[in-house]
């Protein structure tokens, strides 16, 4: 199986206070792992330091077998993972087109008329090719977040990273970007995901894993992790968010 990223012995420190510790982790192409743990446990940091949002402090993260770190041109990487965000971060001056084509331009290079063509194909994927001329301010927070995932998409990339990308929407919108995401995951996307919905985790992950104190307390199958987690600490986490 081919290893998409690799990360090896990764620390981050904000200044004194050390955010990760020793992360050990890796994802092959085609999987869907799932990270999970409470609140402060390092869960947004080492998907930003994944994608270089945050530089780590130490260790190496090996994409496609280099470590990209010790690497001069980290944009060239950059552009081969996608995000998505729990505040969409769409640009809200533009509309739902041009926000899945402006990447794709500048950044990939291609041009308007290809551009084009792959966002109507992941807009279509997401169910969102009818608003191409709609502002993020007219949508509802589950189309703001389907139109962050045909962005995403639309670059191309190897893997994609969520970050609770659930978390901000009303209850009744959290289905639709589900039933998305669960899509892709059937497609054979890379998917790196933060988030709180668990039976969603366990129905769509190969791997989950549980985040506490910057460390990586547990890695395995959601059967392991759901129905037979090995440390007390994922045992008193799961027992409060499985109630
Ligand atoms: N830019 C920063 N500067 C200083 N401290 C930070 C910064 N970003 C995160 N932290 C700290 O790092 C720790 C881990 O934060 P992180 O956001 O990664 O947690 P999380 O698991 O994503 O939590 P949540 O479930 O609330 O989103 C927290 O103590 C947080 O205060
Ligand atoms: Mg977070």
């Amino acid at each position: 199986m081919e290893t998409i990223i690799d990360i090896r012995h990764l620390n981050k420190s904000f200044g004194s206070h050390e955010v990760l510790k020793d992360v050990n982790f890796s994802v092959n192409k085609g999987e869907v792992v799932t990270v999970i743990g409470s609140s402060g446990s390092g869960k947004s940091t080492l998907l930003r330091c994944i994608n270089l949002l945050e530089y780590p402090t130490g260790g190496e993260i090996n994409y496609r077998g280099e470590n990209i770190l010790s690497k001069s041109n980290l944009n060239d990487y950059r552009k081969h993972l996608g995000m998505v965000f729990q505040q969409f971060n769409l640009f809200n001056n533009w509309d739902v087109l041009h926000n899945c084509t402006v990447g794709q331009t500048k950044i990939l290079k291609k041009s308007k008329e290809e551009a084009k063509e792959v966002a109507m194909n992941y807009l279509k994927v997401v169910g969102m090719e009818r608003y191409i001329n709609a502002r993020p301010a007219q949508l509802s927070g589950g189309q703001k977040q389907r139109v962050a995932i045909a962005r995403a998409l639309s670059m191309q990339p190897d893997a994609i990273l969520f970050d609770e990308p659930t978390s901000a929407l009303d209850p009744e919108m959290v289905g639709e970007v589900l039933k998305v995401m669960k899509e892709l995951a059937e497609s054979g996307l890379t998917m790196i995901i933060v988030t709180h919905e668990m039976e969603f985790a366990r129905e769509i992950s190969d791997r989950i894993v549980f985040m506490d104190k910057g460390v990586i307390v547990e890695d395995g199958s959601p059967e392991q992790v759901f129905n037979n987690p090995q440390h007390e600490r994922t045992k008193t986490f799961l027992k409060r968010a499985l109630k």
